[in-house]
């Protein structure tokens, strides 16, 4: 390690540690149009953080400027100290970080096992992918019990789960997932939080949006109310939950 510091170049005094992923005075949109004013955010490694906020706030908007899907105007993303602002989607995956997008689909025509391959294309042999693949069956033993099922016969929670395993063929560091509970049956929510957990249990550092917000951040070590593209409150999960005001505004209490 390098004994560098980089105290002095911080525009916040107040923190002198470099969260391993950390957004720093972005604004970001799309073309012409700004999305996020001023977004100044830390996940730390292993950590599960999660993202609440009204519909229309900027949540998917600040996934995808760290993931390259949008535009980055000023303002600066790093992991683990490297800057990644403006990487292009391609080279974060292949760098280790894994996006769920809210509107996440499986290959319906494909088998279970076949949409997993597809999420480790970016490896340079295939029978890496599908050692990769059947680790995760280990891993997750009921997606291998229907790894030849086409997928577009899923149940709703089985597809969720193929979806966050197709993410972790690249073997992520980072993983974000944008809205892993929305669309499915409340029996299924709890599994997927589950699966979360457990992601995260692996190591992984977890950066959700969640609509289920206390569900969101009840599994969150960190969490970030996002409104009107501004960052309003920052804390542990269970400090938002319990804060009045939050409650009031954004959990329906
Ligand atoms: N591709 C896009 N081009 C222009 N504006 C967009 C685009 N995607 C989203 N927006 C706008 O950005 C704002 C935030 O959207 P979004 O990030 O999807 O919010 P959330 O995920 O919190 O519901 C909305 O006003 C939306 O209309
Ligand atoms: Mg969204």
């Amino acid at each position: 390690m390098p004994a560098e510091s980089n105290m002095s170049t911080h525009s916040d005094p107040q923190s002198s540690e470099t969260a391993f992923l950390e957004m720093r005075d972005v604004v970001a949109g799309y073309g012409n149009t700004t999305v996020l004013h001023d977004i100044n955010i830390g996940v730390e490694n292993g950590q599960i953080a999660c993202l609440i906020g009204p519909n229309g706030s900027g949540k998917s908007t600040l996934m995808k400027s760290i993931y390259g899907f949008a535009d980055v105007k000023s303002g600066t993303i790093t992991v683990n100290e490297n800057d990644i602002t403006g990487r292009s989607p391609q080279e974060n995956l292949m760098a280790g970080m894994s996006y769920v997008l809210q509107d996440a689909s499986v290959f319906p025509q494909m088998t279970v096992h076949e949409n997993m391959l597809m999420g480790g294309y970016v490896f340079d042999d295939d029978s890496q992918a599908a050692r990769r693949a059947e680790e995760l069956y280990d891993e997750f033993p009921i997606l291998g019990d229907i790894r030849n099922q086409n997928a577009g016969t899923l149940s709703g929670g089985q597809r969720r789960l193929l979806e966050l395993a197709r993410a972790l063929m690249v073997d992520p560091e980072i993983m974000m997932l944008d809205e892993p509970s929305i669309g499915l049956e409340p029996r299924f929510i709890e599994d997927v939080f589950d699966r979360i957990k457990q992601l995260n249990n692996l190591g992984t550092t977890i950066l959700l949006v969640e609509q289920n917000a206390q569900k969101g951040l009840s599994v969150a070590d960190r969490g970030f109310v996002l409104a009107s593209g501004e960052i309003k409150f920052t804390g542990t999960g269970t400090e938002l939950l319990n804060n009045d005001e939050i409650g009031r505004l954004y959990l329906g209490g």
